[in-house]
C-alpha cells in the first residue's frame, strides 16, 4: 500500500467514533483531507464542526458541512486529528502543516482526541520529525536562541504566516526523552505561541494504519 493509500484507510477507522457526534473538531492535513472526504461520502450524524485551519474550513464548507467558532459551543465530544510522529504514551508531535495553534486549543476542548496516523508516523522516540513552534515575529531570533540553549537547531520555515499572523521555527536534532517536561519548558519561553508537542494533552486513541489492518493505542 502506498502512504496515501494508508492514511485513507486510517481515516475510514476513525469513522465509527463520530456515530451519534452532532458537532465534532477536525483537524489539518492530508491524512484529514481523506477524512473530510469520506464525511461527504457518509454524513454521519454530523450538524456542524469546529476546524483548525483556514484550510479545513474551506473544505468543510465545499461539503456543505457548517463550520462553528469554538466559542459558539460548549466544548466537544470529538476531535479528529493527524500527526506527524506519535509514540507509545499517545503523545505527538503536529504542527507540519502549520495548524498546531488552533489544533492544541481544539485537543484542550475536546472530551476525545482520536488521532489517525500511517505506520510511519510512529516512533519510539519523539523528535525525528522537527519540532514546529509558533512564535510571535519579533521574538523569532530570541526564540531560536531559547531553543538552542535546550539542544535543538531551530529553522525558520520561510515563507510560512500561520493563520494566527505568527511564524514557525522548526526545531531540529531533538532526542525527546521526556516530552512533558519539554513542551512546558518550551512553552515559558516568551513570545513562544504554541510548541508542536502534545504530551501534556495527549491523544485518547490512536488509530495507526498498517498494512492492512488499524493498530489500537
Ligand atoms: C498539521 C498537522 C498534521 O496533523 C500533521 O502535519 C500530519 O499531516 P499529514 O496527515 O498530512 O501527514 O499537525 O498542522
Amino acid at each position: 500500500m502506498t502512504q496515501d493509500e494508508l492514511k485513507l484507510l486510517v481515516a475510514k477507522a476513525a469513522l465509527p467514533y463520530i456515530k451519534d457526534v452532532a458537532i465534532i473538531g477536525v483537524g489539518t492535513g492530508s491524512t484529514v483531507t481523506h477524512f473530510i472526504n469520506l464525511l461527504a461520502d457518509f454524513r454521519m450524524d454530523i450538524e456542524g464542526a469546529v476546524s483548525s485551519s483556514i484550510k479545513t474550513t474551506e473544505h468543510l464548507k465545499k461539503i456543505g458541512i457548517p463550520v462553528l467558532e469554538l466559542n459558539a459551543v460548549n466544548g466537544l465530544d470529538v476531535y479528529v486529528d493527524g500527526a506527524d510522529e506519535v509514540n507509545a504514551q499517545r503523545q505527538c508531535i503536529k504542527g507540519g502543516g502549520a495548524a498546531l495553534t488552533r489544533e492544541k486549543i481544539i485537543a484542550g476542548a475536546s472530551k476525545k482526541f482520536i488521532c489517525i496516523a500511517d505506520e510511519s508516523k510512529y516512533v519510539d522516540v519523539l523528535g525525528k520529525f522537527p519540532l514546529p513552534v509558533e512564535v510571535i515575529p519579533m521574538a523569532r531570533s530570541f526564540v531560536a536562541r531559547e531553543l538552542v540553549k535546550l539542544g535543538g537547531q531551530p529553522i525558520w520555515r520561510e515563507n510560512c504566516i500561520t493563520d494566527n499572523s505568527c511564524e514557525i521555527l522548526d526545531v531540529h536534532n531533538l532526542k525527546i526523552l521526556e516530552p512533558k517536561v519539554l513542551e512546558k519548558l518550551i512553552n515559558d519561553i516568551p513570545g513562544v505561541v504554541t510548541v508542536g508537542l502534545f504530551a501534556q494533552r495527549p491523544a485518547d486513541v490512536v488509530l495507526i494504519s498498517k498494512g492492512n489492518d488499524i493498530v489500537t493505542l
